[in-house]
C-alpha cells in the first residue's frame, strides 16, 4: 500500500552526529544515527509527512541544506528537525539561514547541555525554535517528530 504524504519535515544533524552509537555512548547512548533516522522516516510516512535527512559535519553545507530545502525550493519543507551539535553553541549562520527559511524548527539535543561544560548551555538557535528538547537521548527526536505530527496535520 502507497501512503500519500502532503507534508515534509527535514531532519539536520550536525558534526560527530554520524559517530552516534559508538561516540562516547555514556553521554549520547548506544542508538546509530541510522536507527534514529529509520525510526522517524517510519514514524512520518505512518502520518502522511515525508522525511527528508540530512547530516554533515561542516557548517557551509548545513547552511546550502537549509537554503536548498527552504527558500530555493519550489516545494520547501514545512518544518524542521535540527541537532546542530557543536554549532549549536557557535553559528550565527545556521541561525540566519534558519531565521531567512521561516518555518517551525525544533532544536534536539541527547544530552541535557545545560548540566555539562557552561560553554554548552548558550545556543544561538533556542530563542527561534517553536521547542527545544534536550536530556531525552534518541527519544527528544521521536517527540519532535511527534509534535510535527500533530501540527501539520
Ligand atoms: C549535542 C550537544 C552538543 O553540545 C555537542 O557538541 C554535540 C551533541 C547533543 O546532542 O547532546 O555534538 O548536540
Amino acid at each position: 500500500m502507497t501512503i500519500q504524504t502532503t507534508k515534509k519535515v527535514a531532519l539536520i544533524n550536525g558534526p560527530n552526529l554520524h559517530l552516534l552509537g559508538i561516540r562516547e555512548p555514556e553521554i549520547y547512548g548506544s542508538v546509530t544515527l541510522t536507527d534514529i533516522t529509520n525510526r522517524l522516516t517510519s514514524q512520518a510516512i505512518s502520518h502522511g509527512i515525508e522525511l527528508i535527512a540530512y547530516q554533515s559535519n561542516h557548517e557551509g553545507a548545513i547552511v546550502d541544506f537549509i537554503g536548498e530545502c527552504g527558500l530555493l525550493s519550489s516545494d520547501p519543507v514545512d518544518g524542521v528537525i535540527i541537532n546542530p551539535g557543536a554549532y549549536t553553541h557557535t553559528s550565527v549562520a545556521i541561525r540566519d539561514a534558519l531565521s531567512a527559511m521561516d518555518k517551525p524548527f525544533i532544536e534536539v539535543h541527547l544530552s541535557n547541555i545545560h548540566s555539562r561544560e557552561p560553554f554548552r548551555s548558550h545556543s544561538y538557535l533556542s530563542d527561534k525554535a517553536v521547542g527545544v528538547i534536550c536530556g531525552l537521548g534518541d527519544m527528544g527526536y521521536t517527540m519532535a517528530m511527534d509534535w510535527f505530527i500533530k501540527h501539520l496535520n
